[in-house]
């Protein structure tokens, strides 16, 4: 990996995998250990998720750049003003990363999970793709770790698996699980009370199972008939899996 020169460098989104440092690729190992420069997103005042992932295995006096989100759940998703913040805060990211960049430095953007999977990163890798060099590193995603948390397999022969956000509406939650083989529900959080009604509709309740924090220390995986909390963290995915025909 390059280091500071007159040539302009490289930004790399480098998917960390799901919680685990030994669930990286070999390649995201590589280019994390040998990097100068790292970049993370994070909730302003919180360590940030991704660089806790790698924190033991980062180069001493690496330097960093923190992209604190100017709003997290204080602004609703859609009002109009949410896309006006978010838009000139990646905007300014983007401005930071290139400024290193035509430094000559290279910067790794470390990213949970995939970077391409409803990840942050996107913003970025859109709005410089055409103009700098970006690469990026594929990774297991939370989904994955969650359905293994389950120790339950997740797809059989042609079963069609659907992919929600609790974002979405209840009706829209409740046609796509009834129709669909195998479930995964993404976001969960505050959503867990509109996905548990799509699901009883569904009269999928008796398969659905919880996962909070796949692949991390405090993982925890639970049907969701005896999930009791009303509202689940950050960190959560629901698992609807797949039956053998
Ligand atoms: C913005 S998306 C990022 C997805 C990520 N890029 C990936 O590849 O999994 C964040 C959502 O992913 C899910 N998620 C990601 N990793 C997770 C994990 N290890 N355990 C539980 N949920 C996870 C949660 O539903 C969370 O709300």
């Amino acid at each position: 990996m390059k280091n500071v020169s007159s040539e302009i460098g490289t930004i790399y989104g480098i998917g960390l995998g799901p919680g685990s440092v030994d669930l990286m690729s070999v390649r995201a190992d590589r280019l994390i250990k040998s990097c100068s420069f790292i970049a993370f997103f994070r909730k302003a005042g919180r360590p940030g998720h991704a660089r806790q992932i790698v924190s033991e295995i980062l180069p001493e006096n690496v330097k960093e750049y923190a992209m604190e989100y100017p709003t997290t759940t204080e602004i609703p998703l859609t009002d109009p003003r949410y896309k006006k913040v978010m838009t000139s805060f990646y905007d300014e990211c983007c401005w930071h990363l290139k400024s290193v960049i035509e430094s000559g430095e290279d910067v790794c953007v470390l990213c949970e999970g995939d970077p391409f999977f409803y990840g942050s990163f996107m913003h970025i890798y859109e709005r410089l793709r055409l103009e700098v060099p970006i690469e990026v590193v594929p990774a297991i995603t939370g989904m994955s770790a969650a359905w293994t948390a389950t120790r339950v397999p997740i797809t059989w022969g042609d079963n069609i698996l659907t992919i929600l956000t609790g974002t979405l509406s209840e009706k829209k939650l409740f046609d796509k699980i009834s129709t669909t083989d195998a479930a995964v529900i993404m976001k969960v959080g505050q959503n867990l009370g509109k996905i548990r009604n799509a699901i009883t509709l569904a009269e999928r309740e008796g398969d659905a199972f919880i996962v909070e924090f796949a692949a991390m220390s405090n993982q925890f995986v639970c049907r969701l008939l005896d999930y009791t909390k009303e509202v689940a963290p950050y960190f959560s995915i629901i698992i609807l899996h797949g039956k053998a025909k």
